[in-house]
């Protein structure tokens, strides 16, 4: 709900309150985030109230006491000043005691005094640099308008409520609207802001943040997401101080160096307790957040397109829309932030016919064969595929122009002849008589020197002409900035999308951005060469996605490298890492989901030694990291091991069996790698924060919970671990079971001599024979329990192997070991 009370805003979701007011002079001052409160009571204008929440006062004398008390309770709240302290500015000469600097702003720009981040800077008229926004208006409205050039959130219930706040700097006639919008439901309020030119010559715009706020209080922990290629989502935890502590993305995408989404938190903060602000961006392209801690103890944030190397030349009349900014507050520790994202990015991001709908298991090409494929070798994969269980089968790079590796060919949409001589219609037709979907991989954005398209149209290309370009994958960038290129990438996608029965599209984008020169754009718009090329890019996304409303699109940039609300827009899932290391994905995977559901989590499993990091993990481990996201596989199952096979399967039953809890249901984490629980290292003697990883999955009835317990290391002579799980139903009955297991006897190496009759030599034939037909059954838990005691008593699980014995009473739980329990509510059983 958003109520108006003298220009003072509270925007109040299901458990949190926003509030904000306009300064006698005029400057918007950022009042409180925080749990839910009542600050206006029966006093608060009925403008803009839901149904309901307009309650008329009986009296004149309850009116008046409503009136004082939301006064009052306005007063205790706003900032005190009643001299400007230090050597801080004073804004204006008719308020000698205020200083913006000291003051918690909603909303500034540079040249008045606040010398901390702007949200914007512009050079206007006489190239006068100073800004001066006040308030002017507002209006408070139900829905939501999508914007005129990127994506934004939606919301189908029609329920979400619009506050628009107009300010206006009249000296350089520029009008800067700023947008709420309120999510009751998940307890996130959305933020944008609107430049419009109103004066009679162009300004050049330098900096355009989508929002800023300054939270009170001046000890928050940045909690931030960092990497590279394969090493996507490395957790950082990084205690505010004085000045200031950024993240951005200048590689043209939203990056896998820093993630837009990010959260600042308290000392005390736990996965389950404390205070926790999310913060995400929806956007795919260059961006920056900044967090800044001033002497008066604020704390503020900053989030919006990157201005470094970024300039806007608006003209007379234009406007200028930021990318929407997203914020949720927590009383109850990281897993209530992430509760509350989850459900806003799967209820008012992810749209279209995937939005609900189950994925299918699907088994990508890349890591089987890479470039080196053939129709028939693929029909075999396919085969195999089929036969444990795989829905989907996707053909990854290679299938076009004449590419064996990748020096060529981007941009030369038509089958390779060689390697499929029926083209992607023939082979998806015997995919499709096999019983299995078809999926492609394309990487639509980019052009390889060595292609008819680059030869025909070199112009087309973000580079500098006649300077020597830099290098990446030996590929280009299209143009998206250029209308024509636009078009072009519009038809060539709906021609290859249409060749064939293709129901799922791998979207790929590989490079970096560098001689990023548009030949389409005039010198003066240089500057806005990469902003307009992600417009260009959402309109091609959004074309092609309601041209082709059934294909499931999965995101890719070289894994993990746009991995961000903006391309969820249009895509509802992506691909997560190039790192299919199940060791690696576990951590990689706990980052995603501080800000993202598991159902746009693409994560597959893949052969071993890992290809890259050439470790082996056990095929259990690698399904149990890989099931909590959309599950895939991506090896090559035509060489894989008999009992390999027969595990997959029974993997792929079980999992369409638990598919709608592990898709959609509530995600929440325990322990975890990264030791986030309480900070102490990890030890190979100790069990202890760091080497457990705990996940659960709650079905949203709460009948069912699916939860996995990984591991570091094994641990000699360990203690017992009790188990809890989450989010039941307090008074329900439930079953708790683990996946039952049979081992092979090697895992054991020579202690197989302990109980076996006759000598058995390491790896020998008589070893291998044994292996063959004697597996060892793994333990069993089996426990009727009711909700509280599972939740709070927990269960204690049977003893890890510790290097004393072993049978079927102790739990097998080597190096990067996993195991998984479930948790069903008894029919219609109370306690
Ligand atoms: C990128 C993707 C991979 C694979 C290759 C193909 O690296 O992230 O999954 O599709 O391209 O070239």
């Amino acid at each position: 709900m958003i109520r108006e009370w003298k220009r003072c805003f509270e925007l109040s979701t299901k458990d949190t309150t926003y509030v904000f007011r306009a300064r006698p002079n005029g400057l918007l001052e950022h009042v409180y985030y925080g749990e839910k409160i009542d600050l206006f009571g029966k006093a608060g204008s009925p403008e803009g109230l839901t149904e309901g929440a307009s309650e008329k006062l009986a009296d004149g004398q309850a009116e008046e006491f409503a009136v004082k008390l939301a006064e009052s309770q306005v007063e205790a709240l706003t900032e005190k000043q009643a001299f400007a302290p230090g050597n801080s500015l004073c804004y204006d000469q008719e308020d000698k005691s205020f200083s913006p600097e000291y003051c918690a702003l909603e909303c500034s720009a540079a040249g008045k005094g606040d010398v901390r981040e702007p949200m914007a800077e512009v050079i206007g008229k006489d190239g006068v640099r100073t800004l001066d926004f006040v308030y002017e208006s507002h209006e408070i409205s139900t829905g939501k308008q999508p914007f005129q050039t990127l994506p934004g959130s939606y919301d189908e219930a029609g329920k979400v409520q619009q506050l628009k706040v107009i300010l206006r700097d009249s000296w350089q006639q520029l009008k800067l609207e700023l947008y709420y919008w309120v999510y009751e439901d998940c307890n996130v309020i959305s933020r944008s802001a609107v430049l419009v030119n109103e004066g009679g010559s162009p300004v050049t715009v330098e900096r355009l943040l989508s929002f800023l706020t300054d939270l009170d209080e001046d000890d928050w922990i940045a909690r931030s997401f960092t990497g590279a290629w394969t090493r996507e989502m490395h957790e950082n935890r990084i205690p505010l101080t004085g000045g200031k502590y950024v993240l951005s993305s200048s590689t043209g995408t939203s990056s896998n160096r820093a993630n837009p989404f990010f959260f600042l938190e308290k000392r005390d903060t736990s996965e389950d307790h404390g205070t926790c602000v999310g913060f995400h961006l929806i956007y795919s392209g260059n961006h920056y957040e900044a967090m800044e801690v001033n002497p008066y103890g604020k704390t503020r944030v900053v989030s919006g397109i990157n201005p470094q190397g970024f300039s806007w030349h608006l003209e007379p009349g234009e406007r200028l829309e930021t990318p929407e900014a997203v914020m949720t507050f927590s009383a109850a520790g990281r897993n209530g932030m992430s509760k509350n994202l989850h459900a806003f990015v799967r209820e008012h991001i992810v749209r279209g016919k995937w939005k609900k709908k189950e994925r299918p298991v699907l088994l990508n090409s890349w890591e089987a064969f890479y470039f080196d494929f053939n129709e028939s070798k693929l029909l075999k994969l396919a085969e195999t595929a089929k036969s444990v269980g795989i829905e989907l089968f996707v053909l990854d790079d290679g299938w076009f122009g004449k590419r064996d590796d990748d020096t060529s060919s981007l941009g030369d949409w038509t089958e390779n002849k060689k390697k499929l001589p029926g083209g992607l219609k023939g082979l998806a037709k015997k995919i499709n008589a096999m019983g299995l979907d078809f999926g492609i991989w394309v990487e639509p954005e980019m052009v390889n020197v060595d292609s008819d398209l680059y030869r025909a149209h070199p112009e087309w290309v973000l580079e500098v002409p006649g300077k020597a370009h830099s290098e990446g994958r030996n590929q280009r960038i299209l143009d998206l900035s250029n209308p024509d290129v636009q078009q072009y990438m519009i038809d060539e996608m709906s021609r290859v999308f249409s060749s064939a029965n293709i129901s799922y599209v791998k979207w790929d984008m590989n490079r970096v951005f560098s001689d990023a020169y548009s030949q389409a754009l005039p010198k003066e718009r240089q500057g806005e060469v990469v902003h307009r090329y992600q417009m260009g890019l959402y309109r091609c996304m959004k074309e092609l996605t309601e041209a082709f409303p059934e294909i499931l699109f999965e995101g890719c940039a070289s894994g993990g490298n746009r991995f961000d609300l903006g391309i969820l827009c249009y895509f509802p899932q992506i691909w997560a890492s190039d790192d299919t290391d199940a060791l690696c994905r576990a951590e990689i995977q706990n980052g995603y989901g501080y800000g993202y559901p598991q159902s746009v989590i693409g994560a597959h499993v893949s052969s071993c030694p890992n290809h890259q990091t050439l470790r082996v993990t056990p095929l259990e481990t690698r399904f149990a990291v890989a099931c909590f996201g959309v599950l895939g596989y991506e090896l090559n199952l035509i060489d894989a091991k008999k009992e390999d096979l027969e595990a997959i399967k029974v993997q792929i039953a079980l999992y369409k069996e638990w598919r709608s809890v592990l898709q959609f249901g509530r995600w929440i984490r325990g322990k975890s790698f990264t030791g986030s629980q309480d900070g102490h290292g990890v030890s190979n003697l100790w069990d202890g924060a760091g080497n457990l990883q705990e996940w659960y999955c709650v079905s949203e009835d709460r009948t069912r919970e699916f939860i996995a317990l990984l591991q570091r290391f094994a641990i000699p002579n360990s203690h017992s671990i009790r188990l809890r799980a989450r989010a039941l139903d307090p008074e329900r009955i439930y079953q708790f079971t683990n996946r039952e297991l049979k081992y092979n006897v090697k895992g054991f190496g020579d202690l197989v001599n302990t109980v076996a009759p006759i000598h058995v030599k390491q790896d020998s034939l008589l070893h291998n024979m044994v292996a063959k037909f004697v597996k060892l059954d793994g333990e069993t838990e089996n426990y009727l329990l009711r909700g509280d005691v599972l939740m709070r008593g927990g269960v204690n699980l049977k003893q890890p192997f510790g290097g004393t014995g072993y049978n079927d009473q102790v739990r097998y739980y080597p190096d990067f070991g996993a195991r998984l329990y479930f948790v069903e509510a008894q029919e219609n059983k109370e306690a």
